[in-house]
């Protein structure tokens, strides 16, 4: 049973999909794993480093390739990469599949079993195969750093000879995974944090982080949680009364982060181009929804925007991709986590339970053909 970790293609991905870790563990089940060189280059890891694990380094993607039952990789395989794809392989990864649908089907065509980790359910028995938990938690955590580099002053208070710094005031708006770290992060480097989400289960958890809790608290907002623990996207009505309490406390704030997302919709608009100008020159927003269009309206992907009041609004792509080495490891572990589940131990091969939860929600692809509910042709 081989696993190939071919080199990340897309984009400027600096993650990759197994370290020196996850290779022993492989290697532990039994497996063979080949590495194609310098895969984790860009996460601090060296081929002398994966074959200390007991991996083999294959000098191109189609020789890590060949032969290959398993393909871990950290973003869903580009055009040029699937037709070296072994046929009937598993191929487990980042899929990315929404808007994405004639790669999905692409992916069906080279008959591999394409595996969705995003897709995880959020269960007790899934938590440690949690791509996005893993890589939101280090979103948070950058955002605060990325910020402080922006920030042209100190975020906590100081009192010097020369004088009394004051403390950076800090507000978060969403309280997920990644709000919740960007909390944890900015009360550690000395920050006033205050928070802000539309689900009422954050509220105690801000309070319990140190930070103080800001909310439109009516009707709506009691309801606003989905049996999935997500946000549902909010009236116009509510959407207004949001804005109007937190546009005067954007005012006073040195940075804001924010990390609003609603499953299968854009990123919710929280903060107006007028909002931004209201802030101090020198301020920094950091908007962790780019990608999904953005939390702030005058936010760009991929880009570090200064406007005319002197605002810096940061909106790095990739943002766990900023912390590659801490990113891969965690990331690794969750998909050797789950792939250890697709494996018969005492036989040391293959064993999908094509009937297990996991595999149910995460499969996309099979017997070439697409299989996800989501996004197979209807009946
Ligand atoms: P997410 O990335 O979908 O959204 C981030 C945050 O934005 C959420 O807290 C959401 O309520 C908030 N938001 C949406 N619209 C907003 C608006 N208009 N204004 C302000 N905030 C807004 O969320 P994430 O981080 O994926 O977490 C979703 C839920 O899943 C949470 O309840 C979390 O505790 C839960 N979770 C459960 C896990 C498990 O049981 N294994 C693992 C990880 C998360």
């Amino acid at each position: 049973m081989r696993i190939a970790v071919p080199a990340e293609t897309q984009g400027a991905e600096t993650r990759v999909a197994a370290t020196p870790e996850t290779v022993r563990k492989f290697k532990g089940l039994g497996a063979e794993v080949v590495i194609e060189t310098g895969a984790g280059k860009a996460s601090g890891i060296t081929d002398a480093e994966y074959e200390g694990a007991g991996a083999t380094i294959a000098k191109t993607a189609a020789e890590a390739l060949a032969g290959a039952a398993i393909v871990l990789k950290v973003r869903r395989p580009g055009e040029g990469e699937i037709a070296g794809l072994p046929a009937g392989a598993l191929v487990v990864a980042t899929m990315d599949p929404y808007g994405n649908e004639a790669q999905v089907e692409a992916l069906a065509k080279a008959n591999v079993a394409a595996f969705a980790m995003e897709f995880m359910p959020r269960i007790t028995r899934a938590q440690v195969m949690d791509v996005l938990s893993s890589q939101a938690n280090l979103a948070g955590y950058r955002a605060v750093i990325d910020a402080a580099a922006e920030y042209g002053r100190a975020l906590p208070m100081m009192m010097t000879a020369a004088g009394t710094v004051p403390a950076a005031k800090i507000f978060v708006m969403g309280v997920g995974v990644a709000g919740l770290q960007a909390i944890a992060t900015a009360r550690r480097l000395g920050a006033i944090v205050t928070a802000t989400d539309v689900r009422p289960a954050t509220k105690e958890q801000v309070e319990s982080l140190g930070a103080k809790f800001l909310a439109v608290e009516d009707e709506e907002f009691k309801q606003a949680q989905t049996a999935g623990g997500y946000a549902k996207e909010m009236s116009k009505e509510y959407q207004a009364k949001q804005a109007e309490l937190t546009a005067s406390h954007i005012a006073k704030q040195d940075i804001v982060i924010t990390t609003a997302l609603i499953p299968g919709r854009p990123a919710p608009k929280l903060i107006s181009a007028a909002m931004v100008e209201s802030m101090k020159p020198g301020s920094v927003i950091v908007d962790l929804a780019v990608e999904r269009g953005g939390n702030c309206e005058l936010a760009k992907a991929g880009e570090v925007v200064t406007t005319d009041n002197g605002v810096k609004i940061v909106g790095h792509l990739n943002v766990p991709g900023r912390l590659p080495a801490t990113s891969s490891s965690l990331y690794a572990k969750n998909l050797y986590a789950f792939v250890e589940t697709l494996i018969d131990k005492a036989e040391k091969k293959l064993a999908v339970n094509w009937d297990d939860e996991l595999v149910k929600a995460t499969a996309l692809t099979k017997d070439g053909a697409v299989i996800h509910p989501n996004f197979a042709p209807k009946a």
